[in-house]
């Protein structure tokens, strides 16, 4: 057992490594020169890494893929994916070929609202308060008047001030539901200054109220905060073709096949269960793109499995149908997304994800992001529903497990050579690998 530690934050960053490595690891000296392989040669690179987080000892590297050949409203596009996992960006880029040959991808933005609420207590007379707050709403908004005049200037801004009674659900609670346009930014840090500046405003103004009697005038605010629930931020991707031309492979007819993605998205909306993986498979793809952008995956998370139950049970984001011999699959999604501010101007990969992108708007590139999670799920309830996932996803793991057992290229290149005609296994390349080795 450690003692705690006080003023770590004040340590520079050699006393923190220092620390770290002698109080939790079996072998400081083997930690520390760790932490330092993955600094960046270049120190201004690595003081810019430094200075995002607090506390940083070292980087933490994700491997950054690309999947091209993404059509998307008959615009090419390569996609930037930042994500541990194999199989992944394969699976991206071979529903991006499948769909290339007919059509590509089409989008289409419903919504770009932002949201924020101001959550207070109030015990007084609800009509009270209402006349109260279309007195200031106003002066709410002028108040926001410097927060807001870029943001303005850019074609955003606040777009409604609404008060909610939520007495029926929590005894004397209500909110000021405040959305926002926040253009190119996320914007949360726009909204958040808004919101308080809100709080402030109603709080001040409530006490000099002519509508409240003496005890009413303390409205005691909770807290001011955006929401990651954005349903009205919402894109949609969807991709279509003749019956005919949904030929996956020779051993499964196109009827079939679509059959068999209309029922398992049927089952992920029935059962919460499978909902939920078949949606991680969705995240796979966007979360990926997110993350290479520079945005901020756990609110797109968050904001994605609200709507997946926003009629009370856990459904599928995406969505398959036949008609009139049309295959149609496609996916709604909130995405609440930026392509300028936080980490898009700061860090140097994200400016170039950015950049392979084409420097998209933040409409664009929620319709790039949607594409990514369509296709990744496209690709692994085709598989699913065909060969099974293990065939493809071992594949790829294959030089995952040859990394583990230490393989050298010439071992690896054989081992893979060999696995091209075998099911790969872990035990089975354990045992190639183990074969090998001994014949050597
Ligand atoms: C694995 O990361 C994702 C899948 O489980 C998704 C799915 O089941 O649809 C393959």
């Amino acid at each position: 057992m450690t003692d705690p530690i006080l003023g770590f934050s004040k340590l520079s960053k050699q006393q923190k490594i220092d620390w770290v490595a002698e109080q939790y690891t079996h072998d400081p000296e083997k930690t520390k020169k760790l932490l330092k392989q993955y600094w960046n040669i270049d120190s201004e690179m690595q003081k810019l890494h430094d200075e995002f987080i607090e506390n940083t000892i070292t980087n933490y590297y994700l491997p950054l893929g690309i999947a091209p050949n993404f059509l998307i409203n008959d615009k090419l596009y390569a996609i930037p994916m930042a994500i541990e996992e194999s199989s992944v960006v394969a699976a991206a880029s071979k529903a991006a070929k499948f769909w290339l040959d007919r059509g590509g991808f089409k989008t289409e933005i419903i919504g770009t609202e932002k949201v924020g609420q101001v959550h207070f207590m109030y015990s007084g007379n609800p009509a009270h308060l209402e006349a109260f707050f279309n007195e200031v709403k106003p002066k709410l908004i002028e108040d926001t008047k410097t927060l807001t005049s870029n943001m303005e200037k850019r074609g955003g801004g606040i777009t409604n001030i609404e008060l909610r009674n939520k007495t029926s659900e929590l005894k004397d609670y209500y909110q000021l539901h405040c959305t926002f346009d926040t253009m190119d930014a996320m914007g949360a840090n726009f909204i958040n200054t808004c919101l308080e500046q809100f709080a402030d405003t109603f709080a001040n103004q409530a006490k000099a109220s002519p509508f409240f009697t003496e005890s009413e005038k303390q409205i005691e605010i909770v807290m001011s905060i955006l929401s990651n629930y954005v349903p009205n931020c919402l894109v949609r991707a969807e991709v279509t073709c003749a019956i005919d031309d949904l030929q996956l492979s020779k051993t499964i007819s196109p009827e079939e096949f679509a059959q068999k993605m209309i029922r398992a998205v049927n089952i992920a909306n029935v059962e919460p269960h499978r909902a939920v993986t078949h949606n991680k498979g969705i995240m796979n793809g966007i979360d990926a793109v997110v993350l290479a952008t520079g945005n901020d995956f756990r609110a797109v998370e968050a904001g994605a499995h609200a709507f997946a139950a926003k009629n009370g049970t856990y459904k599928s984001l995406t969505h398959a149908s036949l008609e009139n011999g049309i295959f149609k699959f496609w996916i709604e999604i909130p995405l609440a997304l930026g392509t300028i501010g936080g980490l898009t101007n700061l860090h140097p990969l994200v400016g170039l994800a950015l950049e392979i992108l084409q420097k998209p708007t933040a409409k664009e590139l929620m319709q790039i992001v949607a594409v990514a999670g369509l296709a990744q799920n496209f690709a692994a309830v085709s598989s699913l529903v065909t060969t099974g996932i293990q065939e493809g996803h071992m594949k790829m793991h294959l030089l995952n497990i040859l990394n583990q057992l230490g393989a050298t290229e010439p071992e690896k290149n054989k081992i893979v050579d060999h696995f091209k005609n075998h099911t790969v296994s872990h035990s089975a390349v354990v045992a190639a690998f183990k074969k090998l080795r001994n014949n050597s």
